[in-house]
């Protein structure tokens, strides 16, 4: 609710409706009825031990005060040998900045860009900040609505009708959240050709980029040709680590974006917290078979989530990456708010009503699979039991 001191710019943004589901939790666990939570959107598991006891060492050994700005060398570093190694990127420590979580890091990118009037296209169903990101930065959001018929993934032919003398940025996110969408190399070759027409920039938010199932093969839109210098790639250890409640992701990006984005990086945080950095330089560096059992762990429970909703003839646009479904429930006769308040009244399930991502995710609910594969179960069965009613 804004009052007479609210700023323009802080009316033109929104809570994100994703905690009004939280605060119906909370409010049927203090009843004690227990939840089956599929909203939560961040891993169960617990950050790997190194990673901690690296983070720890730091505090012990005195590592408490202020870093480089960019962040520690050695973890920026880490970052660029982890995106050679794993996607073939090739990536300077002076392209880098160590950000608080990819939330800081796609701000920043953001308002070192834009310029009031810019055009911000992004593809909807999004990612629950990007408009307000966009507002932030005085620009418009111009969501290109997308449905099951396209697989949720845009298309080069459907981008150009979106694009005028105003565009100054695209924002992917692949692996999607709240599709569970994972854009193909041809189809990401073909938009990166339009970047380069119509000079625009893209920001990739790649913070699922590890969570790719089915044998599909993650492709960065940087890779593409002429893409390097007009991609701005987002990264967190949220989610491939677990390290959610850490707050630390990266922006990597042409020098001359670093240059601006860290003046405004310097402006609300000054640098990234310093343990934390020695935690993540840790997840890099160490074996990544902790990201590996945790991926094989998401993929079970996928398969499982699929299998679940293809016993109850729920139609749902086959989910490839991250940690979540985005399944159809037109048919049950009640808008994405009224099904998600009905499940949770029903069959004590929470989910997201779709519309918390657009307009366009009217009619979806988001189910993440980030819960234990035994709940999942249960939980499913409780909507099977609970939709027959219906
Ligand atoms: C697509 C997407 N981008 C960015 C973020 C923010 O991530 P972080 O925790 O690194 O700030 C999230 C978190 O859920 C996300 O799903």
């Amino acid at each position: 609710m804004s009052n007479k001191w609210s700023s323009q710019r802080v009316n033109g943004i929104k809570l994100s409706e994703i905690r009004a589901v939280f605060t119906k939790v909370e409010e049927a666990r203090s009843k004690g009825i227990h939840v089956t939570n599929f909203s939560i959107g961040r891993p169960d598991f617990d950050t790997p031990k190194h990673i901690k006891k690296a983070a720890q060492e730091a505090l012990e050994s005195g590592l408490v005060h202020y870093t480089a700005s960019a962040g520690i060398a050695p973890l920026r570093e880490a970052i660029c040998r982890r995106l050679e190694e794993d996607f073939g990127l090739q990536i300077q420590a002076d392209e880098v900045i160590v950000s608080s979580g990819a939330t800081e890091a796609i701000y920043i990118a953001l308002q070192s860009v834009l310029n009031p009037g810019d055009e911000v296209i992004v593809p909807e169903p999004m990612y629950v900040y990007y408009a307000g990101w966009s507002h932030l930065g005085e620009s418009k959001c111009v969501s290109i609505p997308l449905c099951e018929k396209d697989g949720f993934l845009l298309k080069a032919e459907r981008l150009k009708d979106y694009i005028s003398e105003k565009t100054r940025v695209l924002i992917l996110n692949s692996p999607n959240n709240p599709t569970g969408q994972v854009y193909r190399k041809e189809d990401l070759l073909e938009i990166a050709k339009l970047a380069v027409e119509h000079d625009f920039l893209v920001i990739s938010d790649d913070i699922y980029h590890h969570m790719v199932y089915d044998d599909l093969e993650y492709f960065p839109i940087a890779k593409a040709p002429g893409m390097k210098e007009r991609t701005l790639i987002i990264g967190s250890f949220s989610k491939s680590y677990a390290m959610d409640g850490w707050r630390i992701g990266y922006l990597a990006a042409p020098r001359a974006i670093i240059a601006d984005a860290i003046k405004i990086h310097q402006h609300i945080v000054s640098c990234p917290n310093t343990f934390v950095q020695h935690g993540a330089k840790s997840a890099l560096t160490a074996s990544q078979e902790c990201v590996k059992q945790m991926v094989a762990e998401f993929d079970r429970r996928r398969k499982l989530l699929i299998s679940c909703m293809n016993d109850m003839d729920m139609p749902c646009v086959r989910p490839q990456g991250a940690f979540y479904a985005f399944p159809a429930i037109k048919k049950y006769g009640m808008t994405s708010q009224g099904f998600a308040d009905f499940l949770l009244t029903e069959a004590q399930v929470a989910v997201v009503p779709g519309d918390a991502f657009g307009e366009s995710g009217e009619g979806h609910v988001r189910i993440s699979y980030s819960i234990p594969y035994e709940e999942i179960e249960k939980g499913m069965e409780r909507v099977a039991e609970a939709i027959k009613k219906l």
